[in-house]
């Protein structure tokens, strides 16, 4: 069923990866915006306005506990890297891969082996005081949050996982992204619905230039811009390349 898109990961030699939380859901890890995804979870347990305000900033400011009460779940996960994850990270040893450009916030693409990976969302991984502006590793912070409690810095800030909240600026090493991609002959859309910006704009805009395949349980509004479409299992997609990359290679 794989085989056009085997064909196209065979032959290129700089692929652009884009990945979101689709990616990580067999390791145990939610997606957002699917039936069963974190933000129905949090219509049900949390009492919020909207379920994306856990990640708005504005709402975070005035009520950080939503926020680390998640964050706690996230952290004390111990998430495997899914096929998937791994299969990227063998196109890198292969030299195949130009850049692992991520959504996620769970440094799965790291666990499994990939070096070239951009989190366009940040990280759990560094932090900010939300006054002082202080910088802190998780290390500083993670205990507070798994013991239930919001970190603060000696300054009375709140300390804020280095994560894009909705309201915020991306990091400046996307920025830097859309001013000087990388050689790309082949995008790899993997595991996202394409529904926030900018990073998506980056993705659709950069898959518009060469070929590209999508691989998404779910269609997307831009499945029609793409040279392969493959609304599948991210992990039944990985297992197939993954095999039929080993005899071919
Ligand atoms: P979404 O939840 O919007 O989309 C994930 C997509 O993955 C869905 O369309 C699912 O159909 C698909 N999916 C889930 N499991 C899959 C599987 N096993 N195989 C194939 N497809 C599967 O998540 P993102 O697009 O990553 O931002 O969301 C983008 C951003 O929205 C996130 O980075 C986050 C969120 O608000 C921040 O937190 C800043």
């Amino acid at each position: 069923m794989f085989d056009q898109a085997i064909d196209l990961i065979i032959k290129s030699k700089n692929i652009l990866v884009f990945t979101g939380a689709g990616i990580s859901t067999k390791s145990g890890i939610l997606d957002f915006r699917s039936e069963n995804g974190l933000y129905k979870f949090i219509s049900k347990n949390y009492d919020l306005p909207y379920p994306e305000a856990i990640f708005d900033i504005s709402y975070f400011k005035k009520n950080p506990k939503p926020f680390f009460s998640i964050a706690e779940k996230m952290l004390e996960q111990h998430a495997e890297p899914t096929k998937c994850h791994k299969l990227i990270s063998w196109l890198e040893e292969n030299k195949q891969i130009s850049l692992v450009v991520t959504q996620n916030i769970d440094m799965l693409h790291h666990s499994a082996g990939s070096k070239k990976v951009l989190e366009c969302h940040g990280s759990f991984m560094t932090a900010h005081c939300l006054e002082c502006k202080s910088a802190f590793s998780l290390n500083d912070y993670k205990q507070s949050v798994l013991d239930g409690l919001i970190p603060y810095c000696d300054c009375g800030g709140i300390i804020k996982p280095d994560i894009t909240f909705f309201g915020e600026r991306l990091p400046a090493s996307f920025y830097g992204l859309l001013n000087d991609p990388p050689e790309t002959d082949l995008v790899l859309i993997l595991g996202t619905s394409l529904n926030v910006q900018p990073a998506a704009g980056f993705a659709v805009e950069m898959a518009g230039k060469v070929p590209s395949i999508l691989v998404n349980m779910q269609s997307t509004p831009y499945d029609d811009t793409m040279t392969l479409v493959y609304n599948e299992d991210l992990e039944e997609f990985a297992e197939h390349v993954q095999n039929k990359l080993v005899t071919k290679t």
